[in-house]
């Protein structure tokens, strides 16, 4: 049977367990408000949020990660009152760029320099072509992008959450400009894209016994062999 391991942290996968894994998990709608993540598990998915794979590297997201219970409560009427955010041990908010300008592509390019050493004569080309790239789309095409790479960051977290038995709940219903209000978020260059609530289910969550809903592979995935 086919097993990777992640280096350095001595866990190993199966993947038929992978199945049973994102079988397990559903969108939380309670969480036991009292079990809180642990500072490992918290780091792993920092960690994993942060090794998200973005087009071109270019990482035009942030999350801004809480803990605080007050903070917490004050989210709830601005999440169309879902009980989630207040009791999921923590609350991420999956944010993108207000401005994505060839000085943002130039210094992510500068990581790659001073990261990898490549010599500015091989990186230069490409950046240009970035920079060009980006001053032909309009603000909406560029901000539908960066909301992309948000989106791929909360399916590569729901992922991990399931491989590490933490519960979890994506949430789009959200008051965005409120949020980016409370959280000061403008002030920070970035606005708010999309919520995950993580933690542990209530034992009386009645969405944890329900039945997957879904298509069967067989209408989803057209093979072409
Ligand atoms: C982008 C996105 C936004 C969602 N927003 C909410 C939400 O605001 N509140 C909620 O309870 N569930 C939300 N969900 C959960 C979906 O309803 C749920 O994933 C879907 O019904 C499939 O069920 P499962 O995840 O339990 O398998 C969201 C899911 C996704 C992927």
């Amino acid at each position: 049977m086919f097993t990777f391991a992640i280096p350095n942290k001595g866990t190993s996968y199966m993947a038929t367990n992978i199945i049973e894994k994102l079988k397990w998990r559903y969108a939380t709608k309670k969480f036991d408000a009292a079990k809180k993540l642990s500072e490992a598990k918290l780091n792993i998915l920092i960690e994993s949020f942060n090794l998200t794979a973005t087009s071109y590297g270019l990482q035009p997201i942030k999350m801004v990660v809480i803990g605080n219970d007050d903070v917490k409560r004050k989210l709830l009427p601005l999440t169309m009152n879902q009980q989630q955010v207040q009791n999921a041990s923590h609350v991420f908010v999956i944010c993108t760029e207000t401005k994505m300008d060839a000085e943002f592509i130039k210094d992510n390019f500068n990581l790659v320099e001073e990261t990898r050493k490549t010599p500015r004569a091989i990186l230069d080309p490409f950046e240009a072509f970035i920079v060009d790239e980006f001053s032909e789309k309009s603000k909406a095409s560029i901000d539908t992008w960066m909301a992309k790479q948000a989106y791929l960051a909360l399916g590569n977290l729901l992922t991990v959450c399931a491989l590490e038995d933490i519960d979890a709940c994506p949430i789009e219903g959200f008051e965005p400009e409120k949020y980016d209000q409370l959280l000061n978020l403008h002030a920070l260059g970035l606005k708010s894209v999309v919520v995950l609530a993580v933690g542990y289910r209530s034992n009386d969550d009645l969405f944890s016994g329900l039945k997957k809903v879904r298509r069967g592979v067989e209408e989803v995935v057209i093979k072409i062999s």
